[in-house]
């Protein structure tokens, strides 16, 4: 059984307000995805790592992948929404893995992940029957907001965690899963509806989604702390 990763980056990372797609900002001298790649590539256990681009990209063949290694395969497959994406791109790599190869999703946003985190991941899911993501539990107290912008609640933290990722499933359940369902921010999503329970291993808070502008430098400030 192998494992393989499959990055999405077909987003267009609207709420950065920047015209180049997120993935592709400069954050620690080279665009944002890089980072990822290089961790995904660097894990001794992961044998591929597929990236999905939109079908329109004109931004990936500006930048130098040669120093990642050849574990590295584009796939031009982009879909409307990161489910779509990550759909299109396991249907892509289909003659290229086995049916119970374990692929890890990762976001290109997430810069930050380690490969001590990539190996606590596939250590606690071992041969788990369903998968699993990384998490971490809620720290803050969470509000529920009115249309104005008011508190109308206050909701409970208690067992709720935050899904972060890479989050790696088996490829034809999960292919199956995104094929029932694409209405999902995340692949734990598509195989709960199925009706499955994909398990929670903790994760560091430093793998950070970078969303917002301010998200940038933190990131570079976790990246810049770890080459010291
Ligand atoms: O926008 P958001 O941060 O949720 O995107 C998460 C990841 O999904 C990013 O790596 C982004 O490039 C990817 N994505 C995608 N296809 C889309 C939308 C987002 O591959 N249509």
């Amino acid at each position: 059984m192998a494992y393989v990763a499959l990055v999405p980056a077909a987003g267009s990372g609207a709420r950065m307000g920047e015209r180049l797609p997120k993935q592709y900002l400069t954050l620690a001298g080279r665009p944002m995805i890089h980072h990822a790649l290089a961790t995904l590539c660097a894990a001794p256990q992961i044998s591929k790592v597929f990236v999905v681009l939109a079908t329109d990209d004109a931004e990936w063949q500006h930048h130098d992948w040669r120093v990642l290694d050849d574990k590295l395969a584009v796939l031009r497959c982009g879909g409307e929404t990161r489910a779509a994406s990550v759909r299109n791109g396991l249907q892509a790599m289909a003659d290229r893995v086995g049916a119970e190869d374990w692929v890890l999703v990762h976001d290109a946003a997430r810069p930050c992940l380690t490969v001590a985190q990539v190996d606590a991941l596939i250590r606690e899911v071992g041969d788990d029957a369903v998968g699993g993501i990384l998490a971490r539990p809620v720290a803050d107290t969470l509000k529920r907001a009115d249309s104005a912008s008011r508190i109308a609640a206050t909701v409970s933290r208690e067992q709720l965690w935050q899904a972060q990722t890479p989050q790696m499933f088996r490829h034809h359940r999960l292919l199956q899963a995104l094929q029932a369902c694409v209405d999902v921010t995340d692949e734990a999503g598509a195989m709960e509806a199925l009706g499955l329970q994909p398990k929670l291993v903790h994760a560091e808070g430093t793998n950070l989604k970078v969303t917002w502008p301010e998200d940038l430098r933190l990131a570079e400030l976790i990246l810049a702390n770890r080459e010291t």
